[in-house]
């Protein structure tokens, strides 16, 4: 598909290897749909008469005009041949006659098409029929088209200009140079080939799509509705765009900003071509610290500091820098605690699941206050920056807090930190004091993350308990043990079933997180096997391909597991949270290559065994040649660094002024 025309190509070439002459005939055919799926399968039988379908002799092509008088746009389809057309049909009952299927379509054993259109409407098809004569060893191209637009006119142009193969090639060529200039800002040579293609091109393809497509972007998924964009979850799909396509991050970023309510809390989903947040509103507490993760990777990323003190007007409200967005986000965050001080969960906080546990939304969220510390961390260093004195106490002053806070009996459960704290005396949601749910993934690896778990001492104890009791060979599962019933075994399960996403299922979402909190705590082993359980063309090889079920090389969304029976399925590739979080980690901390307000640090936490590893990155418009070497075989740690031979101090290096490329050494140990 050329990245500027509504239309998919075909580039047909054929040659004839035997010692005689050949005289064939190439069939080419699409099904005509009622343009969502909606309608394709619900009302198929009242839309198919809302169309004609016809043949064009001076294109060679077949007209398929779509005009159902409701919604949506009446598309002009056309499906044309760039060599002429010998013959054609409009029609599915004559082209696969009447119980003809696709594979052995009645008018193509015949040799010959039907000349048929409907132009009353019916099932409408596409099919030509090309002759091709060929001396021995002679050779043939041609293009087959499939385009669309609202007008006539320009229908009728695409099938023009694609009548010249030379077009099409040039246009292939164009997207390829495109995809590669998108990779372009991080290529790697790693001694794992596996992973270097998911981190090369896989995983940023991927992030492209999940950015643009996300399940509730568009219709995409469900080919039915359009949801709206999500305040919590695109702003994470929007971290690796702030390297792979900074503009767009921007623009995303600040559209979900002009979404923010004056209180600081951001509509969950909103419709940005109405302009309106969506009907359906439940507080999901955690929708604000995201947005400064993804602003501060912006600004890390580009150095653009002026960037925070642009002002957008809140939803419904006054205009506000950047910084009192985020400022105004946190401090909402912080002003609904409970008895253990920790921020409540309303309705729900990141998981979705747990929505169920919500008794009178006085509930604590202990994650929500590890993300709560980390968003003060990052908006602390920003503030700072812009001399925001004002704010950059109150985060100082939460972090405090917030340490204090999670640290407390109520939190920590004696071998790990518990998820939800209820307002009355229910045990608290992964405590060992209940029969289900005892322990829960999340609030271990953010507890490392956030940095509020003393890094030698709780922070080693909770992840080390994290795999003794979530491990798996496919990953580390979400909770355990998986609820049967919700509150006690006895009670009516609802949502999940045990061992199926966010109820005990590896959540890959959350798996990556394990990751970065294993790279920060220097355990380069663990982390490393802990990325390769998810990484799809491994687990599709390792699991079986009829296990795994999902595609090789796109990230999905979990991994069903015991009690499930089917442990090892994947489900839901594309449109998942992963996808960025694994870019992220893999590039930021494991390979270590990490853009920082001051420039770019480079802190790698890989396997052992690894000799070392270089990385080609383009950061704030200058080309790193980064040559990372680990003669002692260390997990962690910088020796030394040299930009251009000259050895640097610290592991940061500063925005590079006046060069194109520059050539980075580092020695591990
Ligand atoms: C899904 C949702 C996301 C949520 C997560 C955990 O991925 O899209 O918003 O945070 O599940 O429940």
């Amino acid at each position: 598909m050329p990245r500027g025309d509504n239309v998919l190509l075909w580039d047909v070439q054929v040659k004839n290897n035997r010692r005689e002459r050949v005289d064939i005939s190439a069939f080419s055919f699409v099904e005509f749909s009622f343009l969502t799926a909606l309608r394709e399968s619900t009302y198929w039988h009242w839309c198919r008469f809302y169309t004609s379908t016809k043949f064009d002799p001076t294109l060679d092509a077949v007209k398929y005009d779509y005009h159902v008088f409701e919604e949506h746009p009446k598309l002009k389809v056309i499906f044309s041949s760039s060599q002429k057309a010998a013959s054609f049909d409009c029609d599915r009952s004559s082209f696969l006659g009447r119980r003809g299927m696709p594979d052995a379509p009645e008018s193509v054993l015949n040799g010959r098409l039907a000349n048929r259109e409907l132009p009353g409407g019916g099932f409408a098809v596409g099919a030509l029929e090309n002759r091709i004569e060929l001396a021995p060893g002679e050779s043939t191209q041609f293009v087959i088209s499939l385009g669309c637009d609202l007008a006539w006119e320009k229908a009728e142009d695409l099938a023009r200009k694609y009548k010249v193969p030379e077009v099409a090639q040039r246009e292939l060529q164009a997207v390829k140079d495109y995809w590669s200039g998108f990779v372009d800002v991080f290529q790697s040579e790693l001694p794992d080939v596996e992973l270097q293609r998911m981190i090369n091109l896989w995983n940023p393809y991927n992030c492209s799509i999940s950015f643009n497509r996300k399940k509730s972007m568009t219709g995409f998924t469900t080919g039915m509705e359009k949801g709206g964009v999500q305040s919590r979850d695109s702003s994470q799909d929007s971290m690796p765009l702030v390297s792979l396509s900074t503009d767009l991050a921007r623009e995303r970023l600040l559209l979900i900003y002009r979404f923010q309510m004056p209180s600081g809390e951001f509509y969950s989903t909103f419709d940005p071509d109405a302009g309106k947040p969506a009907d359906y509103y439940a507080v999901r507490s955690d929708n604000g610290v995201w947005p400064v993760y993804t602003t501060h990777a912006y600004v890390s990323e580009t150095g653009d500091f002026d960037f925070l003190q642009t002002t957008i007007p809140y939803y419904e409200g006054e205009n506000a820098t950047i910084l009192d967005h985020m400022a105004q986000s946190l401090k909402h965050i912080a002003s609904r605690r409970g008895k253990n001080n920790l921020p409540l969960i309303v309705d729900i906080d990141w998981n979705d699941n747990l929505y169920i546990f919500k008794v009178d939304g006085k509930e604590e969220s202990v994650m929500l206050a590890q993300l709560l510390v980390h968003a003060c961390r990052l908006l602390g260093e920003m503030a700072g920056r812009a001399k925001r004195d004002d704010i950059a106490a109150f985060c100082e002053g939460m972090i405090a807090e917030m340490t204090h806070a999670l640290n407390g009996p109520g939190v920590w459960d004696g071998e790990w930190y518990r998820r939800y704290i209820f307002s009355d005396d229910r045990p608290p949601l992964g405590s060992s004091k209940r029969r289900e749910g005892k322990m829960f993934l999340e609030t271990q690896v953010w507890a490392v993350i956030s940095g509020t778990a003393d890094p030698k001492d709780r922070a080693r104890l909770c992840m080390d308990k994290a795999r003794e009791i979530l491990g798996t060979r496919f990953g580390l599962k979400l909770l355990f043990p998986a609820f049967t019933g919700i509150p006690e075994p006895e009670d009516p399960l609802y949502n999940n079933g045990p061992g199926i996403r966010e109820n005990g299922g590896i959540f890959h979402h959350v798996h990556t997180w394990a990751v970065m909190a294993e790279t920060m705590l220097g355990r380069g082993d663990r982390a490393y096997e802990y990325y390769r359980q998810i990484l799809p063309n491994v687990a599709s090889k390792t699991r079986g391909e009829d296990v795994y079920l999902n595609e090789p090389y796109a990230y999905s969304s979990t991994t069903l597991i015991d009690p499930d029976s089917r442990p090892g399925e994947a489900d839901m590739a594309w449109f998942t949270g992963t996808v960025a979080w694994m870019y992220w980690v893999g590039t930021q901390y494991l390979l270590g290559i990490r853009p920082v307000l001051d420039g770019l640090l480079i802190d790698p936490c890989i396997p052992s065994h690894w000799e070392g590893y270089k990385v080609n990155r383009k950061f704030r418009g200058v080309l790193h040649r980064i040559t990372v070497k680990n003669p002692s075989r260390v997990c962690k740690g910088v020796r030394f660094i040299t930009v251009d031979g000259k050895p640097i101090d610290g592991c940061v290096l500063p925005a590079v002024q006046g060069k194109q490329e520059v050539a980075v050494e580092v020695i591990m140990g």
